[in-house]
């Protein structure tokens, strides 16, 4: 791939979009609130593809894929006050049903989801410009998640339905609702990420408002048939708009109890000083990242260079863990860049639906150019682009760049580029890496490359009270669910995993009595009857 001219062709025209992966436009004019999908009247907001469409002149034209009701503080009060009364301060249906409901409800919900699969997975290729197969594991590994997390909160429930005699009291200690949740995800795992806070939400008593990402907005209407069908009313809530004015709208209502924010540190930052009871409010974040890979020279080349590729630029690298500066030691540098080149040369640029293709249309308009600027500052400061034609871009397809070497003056070296640049930066002394992630505002996760079992054991014990994950001779990633999934400084607050999230969105409350003839009574009698659904030493299966 040489000329700017070849990058555009890989658009298509229009009629070369194969059937399986067309789209009709989707035109939403209905919010999920209260249990109604409420009609809006107002203006819509035009959804753009990621993708473009080549015309014969050669130019490539935007594709609208719908639109959505561009809500304001009005529909923010509305979709608040809905998740407010069906919380109804602790007392409402959902809040106090048994476990076994919720899972109910959340199981009847799951198999509704199911059925959309399609309509979700080409909404996400057009939407963000994702891989058919990666649009397909995003969908996919959500509803594995969610049916972890409900094999997850049995046992945790069934650790939790007896009485405890401490010292005279007896108790019973179990997890309860916060109040209303807000859910925000991110663009990149649209799907995934909001699931992976609404659902531990939802399923722990919390009621909802949710809050689709700036791109990946379209592909949560074919679920709100099902959120509506599932729960009971007013349990998720759905608002639409521009979020600079909406959100700051629900936080600054004092009503939030959980922000579940995966996005950027500085918005968090901001909302949370909008809500006006900072103590009320529990964060439960996933932020910026800027994970570093550290290459030793007794790294083995074959797997470095692999797993570097896939970490920098899964997804065209619009990951929060994707690896985002790769250090590696002088001595291998120009072997390593050299075999990097080539392989990220090997990646297979195109339309999502494209068997093998690995590197996509990007769905911010502004990034392409902001990588440019990246990537030029880095060249005009002495740096490299190392592959065929990195960096170049047509429409939103920018075309993979490895830029060698980097150092600290350069913007690359600093910002977290989410996107399809690899900036590679050679050191002489380990300390140097070590330095760049002390010195950093963010703590998620790096990858260490080599096999020095003393260098690396003694690295580790550095590395883990630095970042949340250390990955040995692999790229960063938030998988396994099960796995904690955290970040330290500006990456994270909270930890998110399948058990974790349960947690996060719940606290620990109890009812005790002093031991006695009659309290034992009293508790029995409440146990037998099924008086209570809190106070029950019923097992879940
Ligand atoms: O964007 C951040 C995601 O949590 C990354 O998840 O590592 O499974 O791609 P992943």
């Amino acid at each position: 791939m040489s000329s700017i001219s070849e990058l555009a062709d890989l658009f298509p025209r229009a009629s070369d979009i194969p059937a399986d992966a067309r789209i009709t436009p989707l035109h939403q004019r209905e919010t999920l609130v209260g249990g109604e999908m409420r009609r809006f009247d107002g203006e819509l907001k035009a959804v753009m593809s990621a993708l473009r469409v080549r015309q014969p002149d050669g130019t490539l034209d935007h594709v609208e894929v719908g639109s959505y009701p561009l809500g304001g503080a009005s529909e923010a009060r509305a979709a608040l006050d809905a998740a407010v009364a069906a919380y109804d301060s602790g007392r409402g249906r959902w809040p106090t049903m048994t476990v076994a409901g919720r899972i109910a409800c959340v199981e009847h919900f799951t198999r509704l989801m199911v059925e959309r699969r399609e309509e979700v997975v080409r909404l996400i290729m057009w939407e963000i410009g994702k891989t058919r197969g990666d649009a397909q594991k995003e969908f996919d590994r959500t509803v594995e998640y969610v049916s972890a997390t409900v094999d997850a909160l049995k046992e945790l429930d069934n650790s939790n339905s007896r009485f405890q005699v401490v010292e005279g009291t007896i108790a019973q200690i179990r997890r309860a609702p916060l109040g209303v949740a807000l859910c925000m995800g991110p663009y990149n795992y649209p799907l995934n990420e909001t699931f992976t806070t609404l659902i531990p939400a939802l399923i722990m008593g919390n009621t909802v408002v949710l809050k689709p990402p700036k791109f990946g907005a379209l592909l949560f209407y074919p679920l709100l048939f099902a959120f509506q069908k599932a729960f009971p009313a007013g349990v998720v809530n759905t608002i639409y708009g521009r979020g600079e004015e909406v959100v700051p709208y629900l936080m600054g209502s004092g009503q939030i109890n959980v922000l579940a924010l995966i996005g950027s540190s500085r918005v968090a930052d901001a909302l949370k000083k909008q809500h006006p009871k900072s103590n009320r409010l529990r964060a439960v974040l996933g932020l910026d990242a800027k994970n570093p890979a550290i290459i030793l020279p007794d790294a083995d080349l074959e797997t470095t260079v692999r797993e570097c590729v896939a970490g920098s630029l899964s997804f065209n690298g619009q990951r929060c863990t994707a690896l985002k500066l790769i250090f590696v030691h002088r001595s291998i540098a120009d072997t390593f860049v050299a075999k990097l080149a080539d392989a990220v040369n090997r990646l297979k640029c195109g339309m999502p639906w494209e068997e093998g293709v690995q590197i996509t249309p990007l769905p911010d308009e502004n990034k392409p150019r902001y990588l440019h600027d990246c990537v030029a500052q880095a060249v005009e400061l002495g740096a490299c682009v190392m592959n065929d034609g990195g960096g170049m871009s047509a429409g939103s397809l920018f075309r993979p760049a490895v830029v060698y070497p980097v150092d600290a003056r350069m913007r690359l070296y600093h910002e977290e580029q989410f996107g399809p640049v690899v900036p590679v930066v050679p050191f002489d002394d380990v300390q140097e890496p070590l330095d760049y992630i002390i010195g950093s505002d963010y703590g998620q996760q790096v990858s260490l490359f080599g096999n020095d079992a003393g260098q690396i054991g003694a690295l580790t014990d550095q590395l883990v009270n630095q970042v949340c994950r250390v990955n040995l001779n692999c790229q960063c990633q938030r998988g396994p669910d099960v796995f904690p999934f955290a970040g330290r400084k500006d990456s994270a607050e909270g930890t998110l995993s399948v058990s974790d999230a349960l947690r996060a969105f719940s606290i620990r409350s109890m009812v005790a009595t002093r031991q006695s003839p009659a309290s034992k009574a009293l508790l029995n009698s409440i146990v037998d009857g099924r008086r209570s659904n809190f106070i029950s030493t019923g097992f879940l299966l």
